[in-house]
Parts: structure tokens; C-alpha cells; sequence
């Protein structure tokens, strides 16, 4: 009975519906913005040196993300497997995030420091070579293309009108740090970065 009023009057049922909505958001959006420790708040993170930005872009271009997430979620099962839960503030840099939700393979957020740089040069060559049963592809064209300095420069630059923190200086040296790399090391160096930022005793152990 109750429902024939409300459904019979279009103002009201907006407004209840509004309403409805309304608290809906707010209990989404206000923890965020007032707990400090699980966003971008009090946690202060270094923006990435060229070298591992250029990798972020190879990253994306060669799309890992369709098989790789970097999102640890705090549950049990995930962070005895892959560490601690991620926080906001590790991917506010992103530009596009990598959070993901496809896993072909293994979460990569906090992948670096895992795995030696020789182990990586081995496994994006052929990964079956140090993991038999693998089916990721092989990506070898990166360990003979190489790093456009000036168009990273460049990159550098958008990525601070955009709001990543780099200086004058990063800027200034960006052509000379990715100087006579390849595509595979900007890569590895970029992996070996991964979820090592991470602040010890903000939380993120399993709950
Ligand atoms: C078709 C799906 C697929 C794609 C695309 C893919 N991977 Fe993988 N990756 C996997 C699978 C499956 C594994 C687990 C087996 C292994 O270690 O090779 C893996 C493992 C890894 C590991 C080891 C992770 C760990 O914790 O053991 C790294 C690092 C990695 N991939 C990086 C990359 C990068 C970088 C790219 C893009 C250049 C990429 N992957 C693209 C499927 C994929």
C-alpha cells in the first residue's frame, strides 16, 4: 500500500531516490577522503625517474595489463601471496592506472626486488626458459629498441602539467638518464620498481 504513494508521485519518489543515492555515495567517498593512512594523505611518494617511466610506457604499450593486475586487495589470501595491500597513493602517478583485474599471471604490484634484472632479461626474452610451464609470450624486439630521450623529456613535462611532482633538474636530465638504454632495460628498471615505495607500518599486513 505505502508503495502506491510513493509510486504515484514523481516528485516525491525523485526526491526519495535522491536520497537513496546521495548516502549510498557518501558512505563511498567520505572514508577516503578522511582516512589519511589507505590514500594519498600523509603517505609521500617519489615521482619515478625517467628511466622507469619510459619502462611504465612500454609497460602499457606491449599491454601486460592484459594479463597482469597491480592491485593487492586486503584480503588474507592475497597478501600472503603477493605482500602488502596496495594503497592509493603507490599508483597516483599512473597515468593510466594499472589496477587491472585480469590475472593470466601474477599480480605485479609489488614484484620488485623478487626476481634479479638477469632473471628478467631472461624471462621477457623467453620466459619458458626459467619457467617451463609459462605462457606468457616473449617480448625480445625490447632488448634491441631504444629510448627516445628527448620525446621522454617531453613526456616528463605533460606528466607534470598533469600533477606528478617532477623538478626543474629531473626534467633537465631525463634525455642524458635514459641515454643508450633499451626498451628491455627502462622496462626492468621500471618492474624492479614496483611496491618497494610502500611506507613499513601504514598498514597493508594481512587483517
Ligand atoms: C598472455 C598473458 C601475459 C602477458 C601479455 C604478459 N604476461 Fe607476464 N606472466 C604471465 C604468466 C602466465 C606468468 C606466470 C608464469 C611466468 O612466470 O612466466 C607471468 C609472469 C610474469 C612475471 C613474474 C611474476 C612473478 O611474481 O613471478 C613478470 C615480472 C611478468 N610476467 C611481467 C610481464 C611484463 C612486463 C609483460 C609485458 C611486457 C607481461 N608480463 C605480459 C602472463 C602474461
Amino acid at each position: 500500500m505505502n508503495h502506491d504513494i510513493i509510486e504515484s508521485r514523481l516528485g516525491l519518489l525523485t526526491v526519495l531516490i535522491l536520497i537513496v543515492i546521495s548516502v549510498g555515495g557518501l558512505v563511498e567517498i567520505v572514508p577516503l577522503v578522511v582516512s589519511s593512512a589507505d590514500s594519498q594523505g600523509d603517505v609521500k611518494i617519489a615521482p619515478r625517474p625517467a628511466l622507469q617511466q619510459a619502462g611504465f610506457d612500454i609497460y602499457v604499450r606491449e599491454g601486460c595489463y592484459l594479463c597482469h593486475s597491480q592491485q593487492i586487495r586486503p584480503f588474507r589470501s592475497e597478501t600472503e601471496r603477493y605482500g602488502a595491500y596496495s594503497i592509493a597513493a603507490e599508483s597516483q602517478y599512473d597515468h593510466p592506472f594499472q589496477f587491472g583485474s585480469k590475472r593470466t599471471g601474477p599480480d605485479l604490484a609489488r614484484v620488485g626486488g623478487r626476481y634479479s634484472d638477469d632473471w628478467h632479461r631472461v624471462h621477457l626474452n623467453n620466459p619458458r626458459d626459467v619457467v617451463p610451464e609459462s605462457n606468457m609470450p616473449g617480448f625480445p624486439w625490447l632488448a634491441k629498441a631504444s629510448i627516445d630521450g628527448v620525446l621522454m623529456q617531453r613526456k616528463l613535462k605533460v606528466l607534470r602539467m598533469l600533477g606528478t611532482p617532477y623538478s626543474d633538474e629531473d626534467i633537465k636530465n631525463a634525455p642524458a638518464a635514459v641515454q643508450g638504454k633499451t626498451e628491455r632495460e627502462a622496462l626492468i628498471a621500471y618492474l624492479q620498481g614496483l611496491g618497494i615505495d610502500k611506507p613499513r607500518g601504514s598498514g597493508g599486513e594481512a587483517p
